[in-house]
C-alpha cells in the first residue's frame, strides 16, 4: 500500500514532473498520501544477508505472457485491446492433471513479480508435499505487464489508460489466466489455492470471495482488509508502532518522542536546515524540517513492520539510540539509530529512488488516489506528534496529481468489510487470514476466527507477511508452528474438495 513512510521527495517531484510538468511547487502534492508500505519485500536495509531468496529463483521457473483483456467490464471497442501479462510457472513438483494435484497461485501486488518469486518461499517450501503446480501472476501495470506495451510512466501518465488500473480488473485478470491455464493443462479438477501478502493478501481473500469457482481457498497474509472507511480507528497503525517502541525500550521511545520538537527548533535557528543537513548527512540539502520528520516517521514504521525475529531491527535501532553519547545532543542519538539500520552509507534520508521502487510508489499513489483509500493518521500525541488523516486535503492532493477524486467507500462497497463476521460466517469459506501482531498493519487485519473454515492464524511476535516467506533454520518455534497450522488447514480444504468431487462429479 503505499508509501508513505517510504515516499521520498524525489518520488513526488517525479510524479509532479510526469503529470503536471507545471510548477515545482506541486512537488509536495502527494505529501498527504502518507501511508506505510504494504509490501512483502523487506526494505533494502532490513534484508537478512543470509537470506537465500534469490537463489531459489532458478531454471525451474518458466516465464510466459498471456494475451490479457484490457477491460473486463465494458464492451466498448477499446475494451477489447489486449496486453501482455507476465506469469511464471514452476511445474517441478506438480503431481499432474490426472491426479487432480493442486495449483498454488501467487497473486502479484504493487511491484514486479520477479521479487515475489524469491520472497514467497512458503510456496516453494510446501509445493513438494502438496505436489502442487506453482503459478505467479504479475499485477497489471507493474513490471512487464503494462497495457499497450508502454513504459510505466507513459501508461500511468495517460488519464484514460490508468482508468484500467484497479483491483477489480486485476482480480479479473487472475481469473482469466487461471481458467485458461486449467484448460490448457486439462486440469479442470485441480483445485487452486491463491496466496498473497499485504495488498496481495487482500487480493487473495477478495479473490476467494468473488471467484469461488476459480479458487478453492486463499491464504491472505497480513492483509489489512479492514483498514477502510471507519472500520478501525485511523490511529491504529501508528499506535502499534509507538507501543512496540515503548515495549522495546522506554528511553528510546522517550528520545524519539522528544526529537520532533528538537528538529523543529533546530530548523528554525539561523542556517538551521543547513546544520540539520549536516547532522543527518542527507544526500541532498533538506528543504524543510517536515522532509526529515516524514523520513523518520517512515523509518520507525518500517522498523516495526518488518521487525523480523532474525534481523530484529527495532532492538538494533534502540540499542544505537540509547548507546549514543548524550553529550552530542539528542539529534545525534536519532542519527545513530538511523545509521544502525541503514549501515554506514555516504549519505542518508533523501537518497535517490530506484526505478523499481519508484514504480511501486507511483503505482500505489494512483491506487490510493482512486480506490485504496486507507484513512491512516495520528490523532493523539504518542511517540509521534498528531497528524490526523484529512479526507479533504487527501482528495485535493489526488485531484491535483491525477485529476480525479478518490472513492473512499468503494472498497467496502465492492468487497465488504463492515460486520465482517456477521457477513462471512454464513456466506464464505476457506480463507486463512494470517498476521503477526507486531506488524502495525495487523490492526486492520481479521484477527478472530469467523467460522470453521475462515480462520485467523496469528502470532504475538510476528511481523509483516512473515509466514509467507521461506522457512529458515533460525525461525522461532512459533513461526514454524504458524506455518504448520496453515498447511494443515489447507490439507483439510483439499481433502474436503476431493470428497466433494467424488460426490458431485457424476
Ligand atoms: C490478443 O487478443 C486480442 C483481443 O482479443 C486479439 O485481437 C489478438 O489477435 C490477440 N493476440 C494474439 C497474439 O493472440
Ligand atoms: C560504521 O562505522 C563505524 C566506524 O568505522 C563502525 O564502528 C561501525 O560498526 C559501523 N557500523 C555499521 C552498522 O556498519
Ligand atoms: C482459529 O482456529 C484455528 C483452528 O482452526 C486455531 O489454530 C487458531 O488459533 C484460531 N484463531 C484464533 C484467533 O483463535
Amino acid at each position: 500500500m503505499t508509501t508513505i513512510p517510504g515516499m521520498s521527495s524525489h518520488c513526488c517531484l517525479w510524479i509532479a514532473l510526469i503529470f503536471l510538468s507545471a510548477s515545482v511547487a506541486t512537488a509536495h502534492n502527494l505529501d498527504h498520501v502518507d501511508i506505510p508500505k504494504l509490501r512483502m519485500s523487506r526494505p533494502e536495509f532490513l534484508r537478512d544477508p543470509a537470506s537465500t531468496a534469490q537463489a531459489s529463483v532458478s531454471k525451474d521457473f518458466a516465464t510466459f505472457f498471456y494475451n490479457q483483456t484490457l477491460d473486463h467490464f465494458n464492451y466498448r471497442p477499446e475494451s477489447y485491446t489486449a496486453f501482455n501479462q507476465r506469469y511464471v510457472v514452476n511445474s517441478k513438483y506438480w503431481g499432474g492433471a490426472e491426479s487432480g494435484a493442486p495449483i498454488f497461485a501467487f497473486l502479484g501486488a504493487e511491484a514486479p513479480i520477479d521479487g515475489d518469486i524469491g520472497n514467497a518461499g512458503f510456496l516453494t517450501d510446501n509445493a513438494p508435499q502438496f505436489r502442487a503446480l506453482l503459478v505467479y501472476i504479475e499485477h497489471r501495470f507493474y513490471g512487464e505487464s503494462i497495457p499497450y506495451g508502454m513504459t510505466f510512466a507513459k501508461a500511468l501518465g495517460d488519464a484514460n489508460n490508468r482508468g484500467y488500473f484497479s483491483s477489480a480488473q486485476a482480480l479479473a485478470d487472475y481469473a482469466e489466466i487461471l481458467t485458461y491455464l486449467k484448460q490448457k493443462l486439462k486440469a479442470e479438477h485441480s483445485p487452486i489455492i491463491v496466496f498473497g501478502g499485504s495488498y496481495g493478501g487482500m487480493l487473495a481473500s477478495w479473490f476467494r470471495l468473488k471467484y469461488p469457482h476459480v479458487a478453492l481457498g486463499a491464504l491472505a497474509s497480513s492483509a489489512p482488509i479492514l483498514y477502510f472507511d471507519d472500520i478501525v480507528p485511523q490511529d491504529a497503525y501508528f499506535s502499534v508502532v509507538a507501543k512496540s517502541f515503548l515495549e522495546s525500550s522506554s528511553s528510546c521511545h522517550q528520545t524519539i518522542r522528544q526529537s520532533w520538537e528538537e528538529i523543529d527548533r533546530a530548523a528554525s535557528e539561523p542556517h538551521g536546515l543547513t546544520k540539520l543537513t549536516k547532522t543527518f548527512k542527507t544526500c541532498s540539502p533538506l528543504k524543510s524540517s517536515s522532509e526529515l520528520k516524514k523520513y523518520l516517521r517512515t523509518l520507525y514504521a518500517q522498523v516495526v513492520q518488518y521487525n523480523d525475529p532474525s534481523a530484529q531491527p527495532l532492538k538494533l535501532m534502540c540499542d544505537a539510540i540509547n548507546g549514543a553519547s548524550p553529550r552530542n545532543g539528542l539529534l545525534r542519538k536519532i542519527f545513530a539509530g538511523l545509521v544502525a539500520i541503514n549501515g554506514n552509507l555516504t549519505c542518508y534520508v533523501n537518497s535517490p529512488t530506484s526505478a523499481t521502487l519508484a514504480q511501486t510508489l507511483l503505482g500505489w499513489s494512483w491506487q490510493t488516489c482512486s480506490e485504496m483509500v486507507i484513512p491512516m493518521g495520528i490523532t493523539r500525541n504518542t511517540m509521534f506528534p498528531p497528524k490526523p488523516f484529512n479526507l479533504n486535503s487527501f482528495s485535493n492532493a489526488c485531484k491535483r496529481v491525477f485529476r480525479v477524486a478518490p472513492r473512499p467507500h468503494w472498497i467496502t462497497t465492492y468487497f465488504g468489510g463492515h460486520d465482517i463476521k456477521l457477513i462471512l460466517w454464513r456466506f464464505a469459506s476457506n480463507i486463512i487470514f494470517s498476521n503477526g501482531l507486531q506488524d502495525p498493519y495487523s490492526s486492520g487485519g481479521v484477527l478472530k476466527n469467523i467460522s470453521s473454515t475462515i480462520v485467523a492464524i496469528h502470532t504475538a511476535k510476528g511481523s509483516h507477511t512473515l509466514d509467507i516467506l521461506g522457512a529458515k533454520k533460525s525461525d522461532p518455534d512459533w513461526l514454524v508452528e504458524q506455518r504448520k497450522t496453515e498447511v494443515e488447514i489447507m490439507k483439510m480444504w483439499l481433502a474436503t474438495y476431493y470428497v466433494d468431487l467424488r460426490t458431485f462429479k457424476n
